[in-house]
């Protein structure tokens, strides 16, 4: 999301200079090539590169030079025992310290575990000497894949973690276009919903805290509607009409609580881990995030019984897998369910037809034994079953009556609950989905 940052920032009329470790990625962007999909994301490079606001570097001593404040977006992945590899900031911190000539407001931006802003101030002291007087503060951010540019410019709250006024000062001009609505919204074309950011000034900790602490929670949220869900299906209940009217309650709210295939994605399984295995290190057992961790995983195992109580037989059947993305509008599948799912098919001696609007180019290398489509039509030809992974607005939409003339067998194992059931079995249909009949 660093690129995200740096074009949003540049958009709200601030000078940008983005580095990245990749060289390649850096001249995609010099030659006017976005990287990733993201949604208006190559529309305000565009206009933030017209205006002479944003510019890359391969040259990280460049770009530190470069600015007052210094945003750090870099991954913070998983190490083997769930907690978070900080040595890509670790990394950053000794650049930063080598590279700068004068004071810096280095800004932690990527997800971090609580604590890592004292060491990092402490690492930048050590690293430069005691010199140039780095201050440190932390900016969670809170954007989603897929309307993250939309997120950027209409967050709910800023969070700003400082040791200083002068930092929480610093932070506030650079986030006062977005809180004072000062320019055009490029998403909503001057049409902004005119709900207004808080702005939150707490400690350093405090700020790393509450990023872990809120993806968490709706990580929570998830698995207890998968909970209910299968309890659901036990009690001849609809997930459905249970989560909505649960939902309708101001203290739950209605969002999250979408029962099916689970979260993926590159924030909540590691964010989840990374917060149990932080407790950890201070003597606290998170039982409840490991309860949670647990039933994601489950969701998986739970989609694959459908499919063999379904099929029978899995080997030597063809299958057509709709969606890779671990969700919509993204073209993101890091720990996407759905890759697990093609992976355990295969395994099995399923014959796999996949297909993504976004995502196929990313998971065909993965996959070299699976058979890709980009028309889900093509998938669908042949297939003992259709099984929906991601929640696609163009598989909401997909004409059933024509694609069960080309299936073999008219079978759907609905991973995201997106049809109504009724609808699906009129038109002949053996249909699947989590807790619904
Ligand atoms: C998340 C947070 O929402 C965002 O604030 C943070 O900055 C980064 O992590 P993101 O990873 O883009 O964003 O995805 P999100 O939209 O939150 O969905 C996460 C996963 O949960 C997806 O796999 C999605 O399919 C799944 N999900 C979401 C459900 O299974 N049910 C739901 O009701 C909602």
């Amino acid at each position: 999301m660093g690129l995200v940052t740096g074009a949003c920032l540049a958009e709200a009329g601030h000078e940008v200079i983005c580095t990245d470790i990749d060289a390649e990625r850096i001249a995609k962007l010099r030659a006017g090539q976005v990287p990733i999909y993201e949604h208006h994301l190559d529309q305000i490079l565009v206009s933030a590169g017209n205006a002479g606001k944003i510019s890359y570097t391969a040259d990280a001593g460049e770009a530190i030079r470069f600015g007052e404040a210094i945003f750090i977006c870099v991954g913070t992945p998983p190490r083997p025992d769930g907690s978070a590899d900080l040595s890509a900031i670790d990394h950053v911190a000794q650049q930063i310290a080598a590279e700068a000539r004068s004071s810096k407001l280095v800004i932690e931006k990527s997800t971090v575990p609580a604590r890592t802003g004292i060491e990092l101030q402490r690492a930048l002291t050590a690293y430069s000497r005691g010199g140039n007087g780095f201050r440190v503060a932390s900016n969670p951010e809170f954007l989603r894949e897929g309307t993250a540019v939309e997120d950027f410019f209409h967050p709910d709250r800023v969070v700003v973690g400082v040791e200083d006024h002068a930092a929480a000062e610093q932070l506030h001009e650079i986030y006062r276009p977005i809180l004072e609505r000062k320019f055009s919204c490029p998403v909503h074309s001057g049409k902004c919903p005119d709900n207004k950011a808080e702005f939150l000034v707490t400690t350093i900790s405090s700020a790393e805290l509450i990023k872990h602490a809120s993806n968490s929670f709706l990580a929570l949220k998830i698995s207890y509607a998968n909970a209910v869900s299968d309890l659901c299906e036990k009690l001849g209940a609809n997930v459905e009409e249970v989560t909505h009217a649960m939902g309708l309650d101001p203290r739950i709210g209605t969002q999250f609580l979408r029962a099916g295939l689970g979260f993926g994605g590159f924030c909540f399984p590691k964010d989840i881990q990374a917060f149990i295995s932080l407790a950890a290190t201070v003597g606290v057992d998170f039982e409840i995030l490991k309860a949670a961790e647990r039933v994601n995983r489950q969701r998986i195992d739970r989609f694959l019984e459908k499919i063999s109580k379904a099929l029978w037989v899995v080997k030597g059947k063809r299958v057509a897998i709709l969606g890779l993305a671990f969700k919509a509008n993204t073209d993101d599948i890091r720990f996407a369910p759905a890759l697990e799912v093609m992976r355990r098919l295969l395994q099995e001696g399923a014959e796999v037809h996949a297909c993504d609007p976004q995502a196929l180019e990313k998971a065909m290398n993965q996959f070299p034994l699976a058979h890709f489509h980009e028309d889900p039509y093509q998938a669908l030809q042949g297939a003992h079953a259709a099984l929906i992974c991601t929640e696609w607005e163009q598989y909401k939409k997909l004409d059933w009556e024509k694609a069960g003339k080309a299936m073999a067998r008219k079978l759907i194992v609905d991973g995201r609950n997106l049809y109504s059931p009724a609808t699906l079995r009129e038109l002949g249909f053996e249909y699947v989905s989590f807790g619904r009949e």
